[in-house]
């Protein structure tokens, strides 16, 4: 039932969706800031203080976006004790597939052997995983899916410009996985909100190999196939959005802010998590971090953040996670969880 709709961002619903079991993926080789500062001007004590991260993973030349995302697929089928025969729809959230077409998604069906299943692509910056969670809800509660494989994943390390300082040292690779079901109590996802702000698109972009810059010899001589952002604009945006969202998701839930046992925010930046944890008053060993390991991994930052709390056996049943995102498009969204 749809009890409060205004414009196209907000839905609480009475059935709910749960996540069965989670997986993830995280490459084997480590990036640290000492080795950024061979690379670039910078220096770990910029790195840290200005955005919190210490170390990232990085994906090897011969690993593509499938191959991430099925790793974390296989994780997260062994945990939930199902087969890959048992999921009936494939959902991937990423920034940067193995190709343009055909989808990731087809990519990772082929790898883990599934036959004939629907399956495809979700881009929404950063906030795919979110994004992703509440049209898997509609899916499955309105009959068209049973159960989803929901994939967040990104290698942004291979579009990044590692001359540009102002961005190579921000980004990680990883992947995390969902296996989506309806619940059969009260626990699942109870409200959600979502937006979006186009104009703002340039801040932060990808421009070529699309059809607005194909590909060719000037566009790679200007690295339009890297990652543009303009950093501190992005900043203020992010803070603002996460923080407003966080808010209006725990509205529709009907919770007030101290009832919140865990905030699981997208990983950009220390400063926006910590500004994000803020806006709810939430001490700070209830907001999840794990950027010092990871970077920003865009859309696998939110799954493997709640894979590492489950792993931790921080997480009880019957407590409330609120999870929120923001990326590019500029994207945002948020989702309170009763675990
Ligand atoms: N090392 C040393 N100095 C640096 C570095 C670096 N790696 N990068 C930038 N600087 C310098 C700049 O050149 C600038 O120098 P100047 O004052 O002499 O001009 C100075 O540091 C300050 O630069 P700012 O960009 O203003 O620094 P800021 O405090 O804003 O931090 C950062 C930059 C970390 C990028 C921050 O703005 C940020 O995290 N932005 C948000 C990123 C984000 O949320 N992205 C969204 C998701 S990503 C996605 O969707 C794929």
């Amino acid at each position: 039932m749809i009890e409060k709709f205004e414009g196209v961002h907000m839905t609480k619903m009475e059935r709910r969706i749960k996540i069965r079991s989670t997986g993830i993926y995280l490459p084997d080789k480590i990036l640290t800031n000492a080795d950024l500062e061979k690379l670039v001007e910078t220096s770990d004590e910029w790195i840290t203080t200005r955005t919190g991260i210490k170390e990232r993973r990085i994906a090897s030349k011969e690993q593509v976006t499938s191959d991430l995302a099925e790793k974390a697929a296989r994780m997260a089928l062994e945990r939930g004790g199902i087969k890959a025969e048992d999921i009936d729809l494939i959902l991937v959230a990423t920034n940067t597939p193995d190709t343009i077409f055909p989808a990731t998604a087809c990519w990772v069906q082929k790898k883990l052997g599934i036959k004939e299943t629907p399956a495809f692509d979700l881009q929404a910056g950063c906030t795919g995983l979110l994004y992703g969670l509440i049209v898997a809800e509609s899916l499955i509660l309105s009959g068209t899916a049973r159960r989803i494989l929901l994939i967040g994943v990104d290698i942004l390390t291979k579009v990044t410009n590692w001359q540009d300082r102002g961005t190579c040292v921000l980004f990680g690779d990883g992947a995390g996985a969902f296996i989506l079901e309806e619940s059969d109590d009260d626990s699942g996802l109870i409200s959600h909100f979502w937006g979006a702000d186009g104009s703002l698109a340039e801040l932060l972009i990808l421009p070529g190999g699309g059809t607005l810059y194909p590909a060719d010899e000037k566009t790679v001589e200007k690295k339009l196939h890297c990652i543009t952002m303009k950093g501190n604009e992005v900043f203020k945006h992010a803070v603002k959005r996460m923080g407003e969202a966080a808010v209006e998701a725990l509205k529709l839930a009907g919770l007030d802010k101290n009832q919140v046992d865990y905030l699981i925010p997208h990983q950009a930046n220390l400063r926006i998590i910590d500004a994000t944890g803020e806006r709810l008053n939430l001490p700070k060993d209830k907001v999840v971090v794990n950027i010092h390991k990871y970077g920003n991994m865009s859309v696998a930052t939110i799954p493997v953040a709640l894979h590492e709390l489950i792993e931790e056996g921080k997480l009880q049943k019957g407590q409330v996670i609120v999870m929120v995102a923001f990326g590019a498009g500029f994207t945002w969204a948020s989702a309170v969880y009763r675990w």
